[in-house]
């Protein structure tokens, strides 16, 4: 049933999606060309989908507690099973390098690190950026810290512990948010209780970036209810991740593009 609402949308939104040649405003013209649209192959691509045929390839299985949508359910997974479904796909991990690379950021915070491929897109864009992941799942947390130390990505740090507890402390020693990947706990209450928590701390140039908008009826209303925040200004609906900006010379206007 899942299955069915999911390809529903997806039709619908590559029925109703546009691209380059539908867009009149500048900003989202010139993202789309210089960063949604570049098929380029910057240099670390290789090196981590490497990493995740590894994974792909493992068969060990780890103890993984699961503090987002399954409510603190414990259970033995293999890892080849979270590398193939847990992952950001390769074509939305390299937008997320390319986000990074064009925006760069000084700081980025992701929550949800899984076994950490999102991660080493995000901080092979620049070695100057700091990442601070956040991951719930302890034995899970500790094979993406390997994969960092294969890749020698040194400008991230790893926070173990539930998104509820640790981000706000890890705001409180914010003073300004770049960026955030919001990437587990697909819940309408949990995601727009961090979004709100991040939103205290952001500005005219921050980035979100929202995965999984469509992954649910809760992350769907969880999605319009951003939108239709007051600071917010321009949306960017990929239908797999939607990016959200704060700029105010632009007229408050949601895009849905085909990607
Ligand atoms: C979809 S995966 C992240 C995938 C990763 N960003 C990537 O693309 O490689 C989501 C992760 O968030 C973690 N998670 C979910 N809810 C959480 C919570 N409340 N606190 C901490 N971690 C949580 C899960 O354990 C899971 O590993």
């Amino acid at each position: 049933m899942k299955k069915l609402f999911f390809i529903y949308h997806y039709i619908t939104h590559r029925l109703k999606a546009g691209n380059e040649h539908s867009i009149h405003s500048p900003f989202v013209y010139g993202l789309l060309m210089d960063v949604i649209y570049v098929k380029a192959n910057f240099y670390p691509f290789k090196k981590i989908e490497k990493v995740r045929e590894q994974l792909i390839d493992s068969k060990k299985t780890i103890h993984c507690i699961d503090l987002g949508a399954g409510k603190g359910k414990s259970i033995n997974k293999k890892i080849s099973r979270i590398a193939k479904h847990s992952a950001k796909s390769s074509k939305q991990a390299q937008l997320l390098f390319r986000l990074a690379d064009h925006f760069q950021p000084s700081q980025i915070i992701e929550l949800g690190t899984s076994l950490g491929i999102s991660t080493a897109y995000l901080a092979s864009a620049n070695s100057k950026i700091q990442i601070i992941t956040i991951e719930g799942c302890r034995e899970t947390a500790e094979i993406a810290e390997q994969n960092f130390k294969h890749l020698k990505l040194k400008n991230i740090k790893q926070v173990v512990g539930n998104f509820d507890s640790v981000l706000p402390e890890i705001l409180d020693e914010c003073q300004n948010l770049d960026f955030v990947f919001f990437d587990g706990n697909h819940r309408k209450e949990s995601t727009i209780n961090y979004f709100n928590q991040c939103l205290e701390k952001s500005n005219e140039a921050t980035v979100f970036v929202f995965d999984d908008i469509y992954w649910s009826d809760e992350m769907m209303e969880a999605w319009k209810e951003i939108k239709d925040n007051k600071r917010v200004t321009v949306t960017i609906d990929l239908f797999f991740m939607g990016i959200v900006f704060f700029r105010k010379e632009q007229a408050k206007q949601h895009f849905l593009i085909r990607f």
